[in-house]
């Protein structure tokens, strides 16, 4: 059986991305958000997994506002990352793991979830900032296969929150059935919060922001119940990108332990936010 290592969140802004590739990360803007992560590039190294199950979304790269699926899984052999416009991202593709995504694809459809597939498709910054953030720049290759999974965060409407939290229990029954001796790690992403557009562009909530943090290890289900609106009006249109964390924190116990936790704010136009749960039972 796949040994389920622990729950990771992170915010996705590109131009962490971009700082890396600019070699600024070790500049005063950018220093304490990056040091930030390096208690969880610690734990990630320790823990050695060699399957990453990311929970992201595509912001209008991969899938266009023509054809946009609620939930889609990654079946492919690789995942090319997505040039944003910057030039073709300094790093290698992602390798996936097919028999890993196929049996997703079963559980969740067993389990009445049914996500678009995926057999051909790139990746933006949302999975590739996190990436970066918790497994450093990869050389020739990354040290993990990846499994992505796809939530409409762009056109409304999204997912309910109670619904990603169900998504994730779907996961876990995937995780706990797959005969494998995989080490996995399960990572949300996005958020927290931030505002990209309209008459409260620049909105951020870095006291909301805090209070999730501590929440999604000791809450969830008050989260779950949250209406996607208040997620909206709490954490700001593109804010509602958290509940991603949600499919993650799914796939946990109903008790975990924080073991890392991070927030820094602004990194660009958002409230950057990190976590690193692991199962307490
Ligand atoms: C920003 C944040 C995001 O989550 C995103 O997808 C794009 C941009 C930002 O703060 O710049
Ligand atoms: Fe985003």
């Amino acid at each position: 059986m796949a040994t389920l290592l622990g729950g990771l969140g992170t915010s996705h802004v590109p131009s962490i991305g971009m700082a890396i590739d600019r070699g600024v990360a070790g500049t005063p803007d950018w220093k304490a958000l990056f040091d930030g992560y390096e208690p969880a590039k610690a734990w990630v190294r320790e823990q050695r997994p060699d399957l990453a199950i990311v929970i992201f979304n595509d912001h209008g790269n991969s899938f266009f506002l023509d054809k946009v699926p609620t939930f889609a899984v990654g079946c492919a052999e690789a995942y090319a990352p997505i040039d944003e416009g910057f030039g073709k991202p300094p790093f290698p593709d992602f390798e996936g793991h097919r028999d890993f995504s196929w049996h997703l694809v079963d559980t969740l459809v067993e389990s009445r979830f049914d996500p678009m597939i995926c057999q051909e498709i790139e990746v933006d910054h949302g999975i590739q900032v996190p990436m970066r953030l918790f497994f450093g720049e990869p050389g020739a290759r990354w040290p993990v296969r990846v499994v992505p999974i796809f939530v409409n965060c762009i056109q409304y409407p999204i997912p309910l929150p109670s619904r990603c939290h169900e998504l994730g229990r779907a996961l876990r029954a995937a995780i706990d059935t797959w005969p494998g001796d995989e080490r996995v790690v399960v990572i949300g992403t996005g958020g927290l919060s931030h505002q990209l557009q309209g008459t409260r562009a620049g909105f951020v909530n870095p006291a909301a922001d805090r209070q999730f943090l501590v929440d999604i290890a000791e809450r969830p289900d008050m989260l779950a119940a949250r209406s996607r609106e208040t997620y909206v009006e709490m954490f700001g249109s593109e804010g509602a990108e958290l509940i991603m964390w949600l499919v993650m924190r799914g796939a946990m116990n109903e008790r975990v332990v924080t073991r890392h936790s991070h927030y820094f704010v602004p990194a660009s136009m958002t409230g950057a936010g990190m976590i690193v749960l692991e199962n307490a039972d």
